[in-house]
């Protein structure tokens, strides 16, 4: 297994210093990382890229919203707004992307993890790379595709916009080795950072977590994920 810190990664004002030996091909061809703390990956291994686009994407409909609006909870190394950036900018629809994130990478780390983009897509990713190096401070970039924040934070000290997200993804590595994303009042604050009707998806199918978003209000069901796993969906309701 992965050994826990040691010379593969160490923490660095600018963010994590992982190395190159923490990365990990997955089965559709896209990379991710493994991270040594958490020793676990970034990404699915079933598919990095496609996780991000069949599963974050498509299962909360932001790859036919005219206009999303995403709340993302671990950043990580930008795959999922970069599959959601490329969509919106493919179909010509502005994009608003705020993701949390308690424990960045490196802005070298994130050249390393490529994803198919498009030109456009490539240029905003690259201004994305270059506004990093400024964290802790809140990353703050606007352009003609829209805006993306990410917060430096602990998501559960956060205080979300309400009734905000058309999307949620729930994206913290898992409740057994990051319990503390998963928690009852963050799930409570993300229901109220939804829409009605927004959905809010995640790779966890854990009983306690599928209990906990039904117990602050979201409608939840398990749907089909890629490979065997399966996902949990859930949607605050219209009304
Ligand atoms: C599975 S990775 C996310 C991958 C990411 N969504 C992507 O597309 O590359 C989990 C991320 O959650 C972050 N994280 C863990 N605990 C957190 C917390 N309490 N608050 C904010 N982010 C957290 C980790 O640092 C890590 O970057």
């Amino acid at each position: 297994m992965w050994r826990p810190y040691g010379p593969l990664c160490s923490r660095k004002p600018g963010g994590w210093r992982l190395r190159p030996e923490l990365l990990l091909i997955t089965q559709d061809g896209s990379p991710t990382l493994v991270h040594p703390r958490f020793q676990e990956a970034y990404s699915s291994r079933y598919g990095a890229w496609t996780q991000a686009n069949v599963l974050y994407l498509g299962l909360t409909q932001t790859h036919a919203h005219p206009a999303p609006r995403v709340l993302e909870v671990g950043f990580g190394l930008g795959m999922n707004f970069r599959a959601t950036l490329d969509s919106c900018l493919r179909r010509g629809v502005p994009l608003d992307y705020l993701g949390y994130e308690a424990f960045p990478v490196e802005a070298g780390v994130l050249g390393w993890v490529e994803a198919p983009l498009t030109e456009e897509a490539a240029r905003v990713w690259a201004e994305v790379r270059v506004g990093w190096a400024a964290a802790p401070e809140p990353l703050i970039l606007e352009g003609p595709w829209g805006r993306l924040e990410v917060r430096f934070e602990d998501v559960t000290r956060a205080s979300f916009p309400q009734g905000w997200a058309s999307a949620i993804y729930l994206d913290p590595f898992s409740p057994a080795v990051n319990p503390e994303p998963w928690g009852l009042s963050v799930l409570r604050s993300l229901y109220h950072a939804a829409a009605p009707g927004a959905y809010l998806a995640t790779y966890s199918v854990a009983g306690r977590l599928r209990r906990g978003l039904a117990a602050v209000g979201f409608e939840v069901r398990k749907v089909p994920g890629v490979g065997k796993k399966a996902w949990t969906l859930a949607r605050r309701p219209l009304a």
